[in-house]
Parts: structure tokens; sequence; C-alpha cells
């Protein structure tokens, strides 16, 4: 384990399904965590790690710098993860303000306070800045839907802040077992399997993403003012991913039926109705609009080599994923360990 006691790494958006494997891969590195949530109490019920601390945030609201400054003293910040991301308004949120101003609100406060420890004759480093964005920005036709089109706004703005050490990481779809928006394993007990489209994907495992970003944080600092595309190591189809976790979980061959898009986007309107605890013995954890689910069927590829290469991890399979999920508990937190070890050298 590396120790790195005296970086303090803000996590903001440190709920939900990938925040809290930012925070404990932060934790398992040696870092001094600080999650930036907008609901205490079911924070503190979700981020059960010894010593964090946690600070109020709510990017919705909080688009003026001054305010960010103020909690980046506080908390004598070294680092900075943003992994809040909003693909649609649910909760009346604004997209602009979530994805775009607040971000960009923390970034201009991270130049301010960079300034104001120069002039207090700090010798302090740089502050070291992770954007998690989205494949999605890379499609060329990303501005018809809001949610790469609100990232992309904020990567550009960001890309010009030449002040600032910052990478951008931009991940695939991202899965864990037992966790997430799409629960594989509940999927592979379904006995008919429906799926949209044919586009090519390149699921990134949820530890893959967070291991990365720690490293990423670990000094000295290897990229900066870079995009990193966070994507997993094989292009598949949405069946293939369904057909390789059954396969791997050990489930009999089910019936696949691809469903027009069409059908799609009137499914999900119905989805928007049903409550959690249906949609997740459905294998579903989250809320879908029309939009999400024709972003589904465009699917994303790209090269992860200089994802790998600054990383310097060793990508994680889906295969091997459910494999060493069906060997139980044990096997698959020695499988994690094993990612959380091992240092690969590129080139
Ligand atoms: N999941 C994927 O496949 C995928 C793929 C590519 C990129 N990404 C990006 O990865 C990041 C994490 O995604 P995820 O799947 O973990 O999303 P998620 O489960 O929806 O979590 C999003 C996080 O943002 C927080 N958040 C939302 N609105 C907020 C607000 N107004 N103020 C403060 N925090 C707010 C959420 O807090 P609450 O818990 O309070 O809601 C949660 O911590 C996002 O930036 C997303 O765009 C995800």
């Amino acid at each position: 384990m590396d120790h790195h006691s005296a970086q303090k790494i803000l996590v903001v958006g440190a709920t939900g399904f990938v925040g809290p494997s930012l925070v404990e891969e932060c934790l398992n590195a040696g870092f001094q965590v600080i999650c930036g949530v907008r609901n205490l109490k079911k924070a503190k019920k979700q981020l059960n790690f010894p010593g964090i601390k946690f600070v109020e945030v709510d990017l919705n609201i909080d688009t003026d710098p001054t305010v960010w400054l103020d909690r980046l003293r506080k908390f004598g910040i070294d680092g900075i993860i943003n992994n809040v991301g909003i693909a649609n308004p649910f909760g009346n949120q604004s997209l602009e303000n979530v994805n775009v101003r607040a971000p960009l609100a923390l970034f201009k406060a991270a130049e301010l306070y960079q300034e104001e420890n120069r002039r207090g004759g700090e010798e302090l480093e740089k502050l070291r800045i992770i954007q998690v964005s989205t494949t999605g920005v890379s499609w060329p036709d990303c501005d018809r839907f809001d949610y790469p089109r609100t990232k992309k706004m904020t990567d550009e703005a960001l890309s010009r802040m030449k002040n600032l050490n910052f990478v951008i990481v931009r991940p695939n779809i991202i899965y864990e077992p037992a966790r997430g928006h799409l629960v594989l394993e509940q999927i592979a007990r379904l006995p008919v399997i429906f799926y949209l489209g044919h586009a090519g994907i390149q699921p990134i495992h949820c530890r893959e993403l967070a291991i990365g970003i720690t490293r990423l944080l670990q000094k000295p600092y290897r990229a900066s003012q870079m995009i990193l595309q966070a994507s997993g190591p094989e292009v598949m189809t949405w069946k293939e991913v369904f057909r390789q976790s059954r396969e791997a979980l050990g489930r009999p061959s089910a019936f696949y039926f691809r469903v027009p898009l069409l059908l799609g986007q009137l499914f999900t309107l119905l989805i928007q109705q049903l409550p959690d605890k249906l949609l997740y013995s459905l294998g579903i954890l989250s809320k879908m609009d029309v939009d999400t689910i024709t972003m589904m069927t465009k699917g994303s590829t790209g090269s992860n080599h200089g994802w790998l290469e600054q990383t310097r991890l060793h990508p994680i399979r889906l295969l091997e994923t459910y494999k060493a999920v069906a060997q139980g508990p044990e096997d698959y937190a020695q499988f994690l360990e094993k990612i959380r070890r091992d240092y690969i050298t590129y080139g």
C-alpha cells in the first residue's frame, strides 16, 4: 500500500455508483478523503469508511467560486476528483448547473486557492484535478444530447485553464458486480434477455476506473493537462456483455431479443413510473429517460492505450470478473487485490 497521508483528496460526488469505489480506493492508496455530498444522512449510511470527512455540496446551486474556495481552504485540499455528472434533469436539476457551471466554479476556486498559497509563500505543489467525463463527448453528434454536450463544455473550458494540473478521464460504460446501474448478475437470471442495437461498447470495471484515478493522484504526477479515454479492454455488443456474464456465472443459455429503438424508448417511459425495488429485480438500478436509452444504442469504442500507459494498470476483463465472482467472495476480493498491486510497464 502506498502512503500519501499528507494528500487530502476532495471527492465531489462521493455517493452513487462510482463515488464509493473512488473513496474506498483513495483510502486503500493511503489518501485522506473528504467526501463532497449533497445529502449527509444518506452519504454517512452509504460511505461507512473510518476516518473520512464530509462536506455538504450541491452542484445545482454552488456555481460561485467563493463557496468552493472556502471549502478548499477549510480542509487544506491537495487534490480534487469531480465525479458528479447527471444524464437527465430528474429531481428538477439543471444539467447546465450540475455538469458545467458548478464544476467550473470549483476549478476557478482551485486557481484562486493556488494563487493565494503562492502569495502566502507556501511551497505548494499545484492542486491535482481529476474531472470524470464520458466517452460520449467524442461522438460527432454529441451536441444532440444534453449529457455529453454539457460534459464537453466543461472538458473544453477546463482544457483552457492552463494554470491547473488536471486530467480529464472519459469512462466508457462502467460496470461492477452487485453494484451499478446494470446488475449483470440479476440480468443473467432472466430466461429472456432484451437488448438494444449492435453497436460496440468497451465496458470498464468500476475498480479499474477507481484504482486508475487514484494512481493519477499519486506523486510524482505522470500525466498532466491530458484527456484519457478510460475504456475497457475489449469491444463488445450489449448482447455479448449479457452472454459473457451469464456464461461466466454458469447460467444456462437464454433467449435473446433485439428491441427496436422506438420500443426501447416507450419502455423507458414506463420505467420512469416504476418503483426502484422492482427495477432492481429486473437488473436495472437507475431511472432512465428517452435520451439515455438512445445513447445506449450509439456505442462508443476507442483506444485505451493512454489510460493504461498513464495508470500502468492491468485492464480488467468482464469474463474474468464474473468468473471470479462465480468462485465466491474471497476469490473475487483476491482478484481485485491483484489489480491494486500490479503495475505494468508500457512502451
Ligand atoms: N455509470 C456509467 O456507466 C458512466 C459512464 C461514463 C461516465 N460516467 C460518469 O461517471 C460519473 C459517476 O457516474 P455514476 O454512474 O456513479 O453516477 P451516479 O450513480 O448517478 O452518481 C452521481 C453522483 O453525483 C452526485 N450528484 C448528483 N447531483 C448532484 C448535485 N446537485 N450536487 C452534488 N452531487 C450531486 C450524486 O449524489 P447523490 O447520491 O446524492 O445523488 C452522486 O454522488 C459521472 O460524472 C458520470 O457522468 C458514468
